[in-house]
């Protein structure tokens, strides 16, 4: 997975060791489910990959694949009743569904770096400022945060859910690059773009 890069103690570390040391970390913190989620590792993967793409460093490397571990954990503390609705939700339904992020980040215990709680915060916060929960924009946004969220829009896309079915790969593709500089960072889109798993797909 992704090209390899050196680290300051002169071995060598790729993508899939990133993404075990991630799980294994999570795990310890106390996150098993999510460790073992398949959307969370999809996420993680796919993160990890855009994460190498943009060249960005080992540590943040970490924290991306961690955070999209971690990204809905606060999913758990939700009315499950609401998320599992098999139909579109009201407003009061759809504010209570928006709480997770914060409320995730708030519940993460106090010895995780806060570069994962910034993932887990901000993966609804989008580009133009219209995100949530603080509505931040652009490069207020955490790099990892708004890496993370290009993977979980793209991943989420691919998954039935129970008020839609899955859409296609190459469906999932186009959208993501539409969403360019609203949604998403334009240089997230730009290393999605180009990675192995959709640079093909791509109309
Ligand atoms: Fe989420």
């Amino acid at each position: 997975m992704g090209d390899t890069v050196t680290t300051g103690v002169g071995k060598t570390t790729q993508g899939a060791d990133v993404l075990a040391s991630a799980v294994g970390a999570v795990r310890t913190w106390g996150g098993t489910e999510v460790a073992d989620d398949p959307h969370a590792l999809g996420v993680a993967a796919v993160a990890l990959e855009i994460a190498e793409q943009l060249h960005v460093e080992l540590s943040l490397r970490f924290a991306v694949a961690a955070g999209a571990l971690l990204h809905d954990i606060g999913k758990a503390l939700l009315d499950q009743e609401i998320l599992s609705k098999p139909g579109p939700l009201d407003d009061d339904e759809r504010e209570h569904v928006q709480t997770h992020p914060e409320a995730g980040a708030a519940a993460l215990p106090t010895t995780i770096p806060s570069c994962i709680r910034a993932v887990v915060r901000s993966h609804h916060e989008r580009w133009d400022g219209r995100g949530y929960p603080d509505g931040i924009g652009s490069t207020a946004i955490p790099l990892e945060a708004r890496i993370v969220a290009v993977a979980d829009a793209f991943q989420a896309m691919l998954e039935d859910r129970p008020y839609r079915d899955a859409r296609t790969r190459r469906d999932a593709v186009d959208e993501v690059l539409r969403s360019a500089g609203t949604q998403f960072d334009p240089a997230c889109v730009r290393a999605f773009a180009q990675l192995p798993r959709t640079a093909s797909l791509r109309s």
